[in-house]
């Protein structure tokens, strides 16, 4: 199986473009080129009036401030309430008693909050923060298993407009804590554990070791999810459930400049610090909210199931803020794919009749790969669109996706987009766009993006290069919280004036961008961003390593798999007890999701002349591939010495 965006598997393989299906079309939210034709004409008019579809307690003085750039503003002047939008407006509206989030745990419980009563548990949770002294411009951090009070602890901080910065679950405490510090919260909100495959993985007492040393948290909020115990430190320890039951559910919203700060979100660049990406108020939720009505073709009746966690830009922007922006019903789910069994996610579907999916093609090769029998056993009938996102998705997942999910009835969308863009950015329609398997179409109405050759210059069709984006958007993240300089030099700098996206591209002859994934040392795996140095920093910390490189191997499932190639400092000897102690070294510092899947020992990395690791020439090994040119290299029989060891494995 090709598990890689591969352009001569696609060219061999011209798919005649998938027409969308009159009956989708007829009653879709677009079926015809109108949108485009809108933006085109005049690119801010047709932001300015998606933003009319919020309601602005101030209407903003200018569409588009690029006065400075790259720290363009979006709407200055207007004055508006995130969680005001979602609940107290839609409730206004008639939609109070409509489902807003609907949950299913592990363990088979379940949760529905309407409109109305998630504003009331939102207002509880912003007047415990208020109580605990968190003011607007705070930063709080959410450390949580993908429970409802995640949500309620995000919108709780945009009521009264505090910054949330929500660190995945599945992050180590060490990560956590780095996370806890760069962002100066004053307060985390965790669980005492969280469910995972029959089992209780425990936080509350892992982040004990870490909290002691964040002497900026005040307050540590904790929900009681699986009754897994924890020494609580008295004073800085509270209970959720306490503080919640003892809290009024009302709470005016705090008005908040279109500029104000939303939320941080930490995403993996190419060095070992993970990005503060930093997304703020007015500009964010134009973007969410236009590209989820469009993009997901919001129909009032839909039940709509994302299955990104909550600490992934996927969850920020499609479980919470699009999907609740524009009045939908969003599902979530605690768990995983396969357990109890590896229909869990169908039988989900069927119970409460989702109507849109959204999930990743790591997850698709997955369920390609346990078989069909698992989704035959269920009845999908209810679904009417599906999305895919996180990486480029192989026209065979796509075409398995198409047949087994959607029953050959529903339209794909292949939506690329990344934590720094905060909204969907290349994408078909599904009422619109004839759809090309592999190819996540062309931009959204509005966006402008090209692929240009290293000098700059638009490349011609079929001919690879640089995924730009070339006039700002509503969404943009506006700098690295704490850090600009690097924000000019990462995005800004390769072509002035322009987004660098940092991704690979092509375009074919009908203008259909074809995605090739990362051309930075950032992996991508199962979906998720890590680079390559945080790996590598978190190897050499450990006292046995010397010198580590860190590659991405091609994956079937996972996009890549993280392989390391360490050098030892004197005094070690390579063993499998070290690679294990390795292993579990990086899944202590960063998280199991960057654990290496294979380490090898080396008495030395190839190097260029100049110092730099060779990493093209580490990735060939490992794929076993014709080792290219070696002219470079400062000392040549290093790779054949790696080659041999690794060919031994
Ligand atoms: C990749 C996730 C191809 C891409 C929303 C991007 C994709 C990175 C797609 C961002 C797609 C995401 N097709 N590649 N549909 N969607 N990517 O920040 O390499 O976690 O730069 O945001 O994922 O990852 P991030």
């Amino acid at each position: 199986m090709k598990n890689r965006q591969d352009d001569d598997y696609v060219k061999e393989n011209q798919f005649e473009p998938l027409q969308p299906a009159a009956n989708f079309a007829k009653t879709a939210q677009v079926n015809d080129d109108s949108l485009y034709r809108e933006a085109k004409k005049d690119r801010l008019a047709f932001w300015a009036k998606m933003a009319d579809n919020l309601t602005w307690n101030n209407k903003w003085e200018r569409i588009l401030d690029d006065d400075n750039p790259p720290y363009y503003k979006w709407f200055t002047n207007g004055k508006l309430n995130v969680s005001e939008n979602f609940l107290d407006i839609h409730i206004k509206n008639g939609l109070g008693d409509k489902k807003a989030l609907i949950f299913e745990g592990e363990k088979g419980d379940s949760l529905a909050l309407t409109y109305k009563q998630l504003l009331e548990e939102v207002c509880k949770f912003s007047n415990v923060l208020t109580k605990l002294g968190i003011k607007k411009g705070d930063t709080i951090t959410i450390w949580m298993p993908m429970i409802p009070e995640a949500i309620i602890a995000m919108l709780g901080c945009t009521r009264i407009g505090a910054i949330h910065s929500v660190v995945f679950g599945g992050f180590s405490p060490e990560a956590l804590k780095d996370r806890i510090l760069d962002s100066k919260s004053k307060l985390v909100v965790t669980a005492d554990g969280a469910n995972r495959r029959g089992k209780v993985i425990p936080m509350r007492s892992a982040a004990d070791q870490v909290l002691d040393q964040c002497p900026g948290v005040e307050k540590v909020v904790i929900v009681n999810r699986t009754g897994t115990s924890y020494n609580s430190k008295s004073g800085r320890d509270l209970s959720w459930s306490e503080l919640m039951a003892d809290a009024d559910h009302n709470f005016e919203p705090v008005t908040m400049d279109a500029e104000d700060p939303l939320f941080i979100l930490y995403s993996s660049g190419t060095t070992g610090k993970p990005k503060g990406i930093l997304h703020t108020t007015g500009g964010y939720l134009v973007g969410v909210k236009t590209t989820f009505r469009y993009v997901f073709d919001h129909r009032e009746d839909d039940l709509y199931w994302c299955t990104a966690d909550i600490g992934w830009i996927t969850g920020h922007s499609y479980i919470v803020y699009g999907p609740l922006s524009n009045g939908s019903s969003t599902f979530i789910y605690e768990g995983t794919p396969d357990y109890p069994g590896r229909d869990r996610f169908w039988e989900l579907i069927e119970k409460y009749q989702v109507t849109v999916f959204y999930t990743a093609p790591t997850a698709i090769r997955s369920f390609m790969r346990w078989g069909d029998q698992y989704v035959d056993m269920r009845d999908l009938s209810s679904l009417r669109l599906l999305g895919s996102v996180g990486e480029p998705i192989n026209p065979e997942a796509w075409l398995w996706y198409h047949e087994h999910i959607g029953k050959g009835k529903c339209p794909i969308v292949d939506t690329w987009w990344q934590t720094e863009t905060g909204m969907i950015m290349i994408t078909p329609l599904p009422g619109v766009t004839p759809l090309k398997p592999g190819s996540a179409s062309w931009a959204f109405p509005g966006i402008e993006v090209d692929v240009f050759d290293d000098n700059g210059n638009p490349t011609e069709a079929g001919q690879r290069g640089f995924l730009v984006i070339k006039s700002p958007w509503p969404a943009m993240l506006r700098t690295l919280h704490g850090d600009p300089e690097r924000f000019e030099n990462t995005y800004w700098q390769q072509y002035p004036g322009f987004y660098f996206t940092g991704d690979g591209a092509w375009k074919d002859q009908d203008g259909y961008l074809w995605i090739m994934g990362r051309v930075d040392d950032v992996l991508n795996v199962s979906g998720h961003r890590i680079g390559t140095m945080e790996v590598e920093s978190a190897l050499v910390e450990h006292p046995s390593a010397a010198e580590a490189a860190v590659i991405g191997k091609v994956h079937e499932i996972k996009g890549h798999a993280i392989t390391a190639f360490v050098t030892l400092k004197e005094g070690y000897e390579g063993s499998e007890e070290l690679v294990q102690e390795l292993k579990s070294h990086v899944g202590k510092k960063i998280g199991a999701i960057a654990r290496p899947e294979e380490i090898f020992f080396t008495y030395e990395l190839p190097k260029t002349r100049s110092g730099k690791i060779m990493r093209r020439l580490l990735r060939d090994i490992a794929e076993q591939r014709d080792l290219g040119d070696v002219t470079t290299l400062m000392d040549p029989q290093v790779v054949a010495s790696i080659k041999e060891g690794y060919t031994e494995k």
